[in-house]
């Protein structure tokens, strides 16, 4: 029988594919083409920053169950490059997922916005307002949104490398 990623692991996996894209359309609309509007201005924000953290949360779910049960290795037919490279793209897109949420996080604090997740729940602001160090943040979580976006951009060539031109029953593993 060909692998398939547990049912939990597939419905966090695709959880977090949706999440991410709306993370990236929200925070590019709320940088570059920020409403005129206060009141959805602030609203945009807050949802961008709670579902940032709630991807933390899901991205930190997924490791401890991928510790748990991990994945079987790929066909044998894949070859051993593009195994590396899907290794090293898994990899550097958790890496990038756990520490995209924190820069958001440590911005907001530094541009002196005290976070509360859902408008409820307040966050202790670790860094406080630093003028000097906010802008820093900010550009780190652009930088991190546009690796991010060549690492999604890798693992789109992947899927249709392994869909269309192998169909190696590689993207049947995550359906
Ligand atoms: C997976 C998680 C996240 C992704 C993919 C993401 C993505 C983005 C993107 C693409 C931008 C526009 C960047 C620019 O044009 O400068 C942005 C801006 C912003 N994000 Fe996020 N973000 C995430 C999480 C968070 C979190 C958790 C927070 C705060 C708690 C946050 C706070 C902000 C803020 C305040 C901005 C406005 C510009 C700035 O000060 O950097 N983000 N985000
Ligand atoms: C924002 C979008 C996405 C993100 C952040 C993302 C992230 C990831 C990560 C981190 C893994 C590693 C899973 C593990 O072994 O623990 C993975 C696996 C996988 N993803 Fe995505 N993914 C995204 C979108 C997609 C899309 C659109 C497809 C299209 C078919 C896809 C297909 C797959 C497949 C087939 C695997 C399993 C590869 C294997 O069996 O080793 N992903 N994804």
């Amino acid at each position: 029988m060909a692998y398939r990623y547990p049912p939990l692991a597939r419905k966090l996996h695709w959880a977090t594919a949706a999440l991410v894209a709306v993370m990236i359309g929200l925070g590019f609309w709320i940088t570059w083409f920020e409403p005129k509007n206060a009141t959805l201005k602030f609203a945009l924000y807050d949802v961008h920053e709670s579902t940032g953290v709630l991807v933390f949360v899901l991205v930190l779910a997924r490791l401890l169950r991928r510790m748990a049960n991990p994945p079987a290795p790929l066909p044998s037919t894949v070859p051993k490059l593009v195994r590396a490279a899907a290794h090293a793209n898994h990899l550097l897109l958790y890496a990038l997922l756990l520490l995209q949420p924190v820069l958001g996080f440590l911005a907001t604090n530094a541009w002196g916005f005290p976070f509360r997740w859902a408008r409820l729940i307040p966050f202790p602001s670790p860094v406080g307002k630093d003028e000097a160090l906010a802008p820093v943040l900010s550009d780190l979580h652009l930088a991190g949104a546009i690796l991010l976006l060549l690492l999604i951009g890798a693992h789109l060539g992947g899927a249709f490398f392994h869909g269309v031109i192998r169909r190696d029953g590689v993207v049947q593993r995550m359906l």
